[in-house]
């Protein structure tokens, strides 16, 4: 595995621990009430599941098996870049709202997290190509 993808898949992992924790929570919350303030969690849980886990772990496997030009994988740095804003992104936007934050930091939050997406595609792109003739699949 590289080790940018290694790098996503284990900071997915933490996304996923931390965002099932949270949920665990708020759903022991829900039965025996624990502290309102347990319910300012919920952006926090969305945002670490959706985009932390899911997203990063499909960027981290995307990395590693998307078609290589012989060895390389072509420009990696737009895909290292990616990797810090979705990070970033997933924080702002979801522990912002968990602590309260101005609406600008939520904002900024998204805005890192589509940064993180177009980022990605400029490295994948290229890489998104059909196998030469010549290769059965
Ligand atoms: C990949 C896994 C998961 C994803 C993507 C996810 C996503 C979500 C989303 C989008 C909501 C908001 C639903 C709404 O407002 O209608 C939510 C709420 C919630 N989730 Fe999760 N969740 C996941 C796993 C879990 C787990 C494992 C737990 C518990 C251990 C959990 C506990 C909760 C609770 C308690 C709520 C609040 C429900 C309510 O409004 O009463 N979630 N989750």
């Amino acid at each position: 595995m590289p080790r940018l993808s290694a790098w996503f898949v284990r900071s997915a992992l933490i996304h996923l621990t931390l965002g099932f924790t949270f949920g665990g929570l708020m759903l022991w919350n829900k039965g025996l009430p624990l502290h309102p303030a347990l319910w300012r969690l919920l952006p926090a849980h969305i945002e670490f599941l959706l985009v932390g886990w899911t997203v990063q772990l499909a960027l981290g496997v995307a990395f590693w098996i998307l078609p290589r030009f012989y060895s390389s994988r072509g420009n990696t740095k737009p895909a290292w870049l990616a990797f810090f804003l979705i990070n970033g992104g997933v924080w702002l936007a979801g522990m912002g709202a968990a602590l309260g934050a101005p609406a600008p930091v939520i904002l900024l939050g998204r805005v890192l997290e589509a940064g993180a997406a177009l980022a990605f595609a400029i490295h994948a792109w290229p890489r998104v190509k059909p196998l030469s003739p010549e290769v059965k699949p």
